[in-house]
């Protein structure tokens, strides 16, 4: 008797392939474009799946078949073995390789061509575990945006060692390389938030090295630009805001973190200046909001182990005030 009816084995295929494919989706998945370059990428993916899936497939088939056929009664020597041998032992793979081989180098040469002439040029420079984001009129960390439908040239370097940026939603990743400057193009056809990564083994917290690209409407995008343009708003009608910034200036974040508008001007870590409207915390290892902000500040290693930035044996009032007054940086 047949344990597992082919209905029931119809629905486990169904939710075995559901399972994989929900890997294909998300905002940091090169099977999920939203860019000519991730599609592009990804069009060569599934191609080159397909072609490996048939050949897979075909040579199963083949194996099985002499496994089964040798075993029947009577097996002689066929005529013709030789020619069976040049043709699928020789000229389909060939065709096949030579016709992938091709289909890749032509995908390469499209991916180093420009879509469109870049209005805006942007600086990444990558440090170890962060992105620092230089834009005309002002810099910023760990999340870029970009107008949709207008590609953005990101000139990339590196503080110290060798990283990796890469958007899997948006292009193919780009070394950033010490001494050298290497380039891409960002160019989202369609808005949303885009995860991107540190694919370049760089340390400890390598993989706590991720960043935001949030992609949207021009006039959104204009604005941003003009709010990020501005100094920090120290004119903040909240008192406790205004307490947590005399904190700031006095302890020793003013010495590593940048808070235009104030006298903080240090640049061994990120830029402040607008941290309270940034979605995420220590280049994407925690959400950006108070509790997680305390806890980072009190002793980041407990949240990113290895990072760069000591413990602050602050007083409780003064981590509270501090807390409020980062978040206010909006
Ligand atoms: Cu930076 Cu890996």
């Amino acid at each position: 008797m047949d344990r597992f009816p082919a209905r029931s084995r119809a629905v486990v295929a169904c939710l075995v392939t559901a399972v994989l494919l929900t890997a294909c989706s998300g905002p940091q998945s090169a099977l999920d474009p939203a860019g000519p370059s991730a599609r592009r990428l990804s069009t060569l993916w599934w191609g080159l799946f397909a072609v490996a899936a048939v050949v897979f497939a075909v040579v199963l088939f083949m194996i099985v078949w002499a496994l089964v056929l040798r075993r029947g009664p009577s097996v002689q020597p066929r005529r013709g073995g030789e020619r069976t041998v040049v043709i699928a032992g020789i000229l389909v793979p060939a065709v096949v390789l030579v016709a992938t081989y091709a289909a890749t180098l032509s995908t390469l040469s499209a991916e180093r061509t420009p879509p469109q002439e870049s209005e805006l040029t942007i600086e990444a420079v990558g440090h170890d575990w962060w992105w620092e984001v230089r834009y005309p009129d002002f810099v910023t960390a760990n999340e870029i945006h970009i107008p949709v439908g207008r590609p953005v040239t990101v000139r990339l370097t590196t503080a110290d060692v060798i990283h990796s940026f890469w958007v899997p939603s948006i292009t193919s990743k780009t070394d950033m390389i010490p001494g050298r400057v290497n380039e891409l193009s960002l160019l989202a056809d369609r808005a949303g938030t885009f995860r991107g990564q540190c694919a370049e083994y760089c340390g400890t917290q390598h993989a706590g090295m991720s960043f935001l690209v949030v992609a949207e409407p021009e006039q959104d995008f204009a604005r941003w630009l003009a709010d990020q343009s501005r100094p920090a708003d120290s004119s903040a009608p909240d008192a406790l805001a205004a307490l947590g910034e005399e904190v700031f200036e006095a302890s020793s974040c003013a010495a590593c973190h940048t808070v235009r508008g104030t006298t903080a001007d240090g640049d061994l870590g990120p830029d402040l200046t607008h941290f309270g409207g940034r979605r995420e915390l220590g280049a994407g290892v925690a959400p950006n909001n108070p509790g997680w902000l305390a806890g980072w500040i009190a002793n980041s290693q407990t949240v990113k182990p290895g990072n760069l930035m000591p413990p602050q044996p602050l007083a409780p009032e003064d981590l509270r005030v501090l807390v409020r007054y980062l978040e206010s940086l909006e």
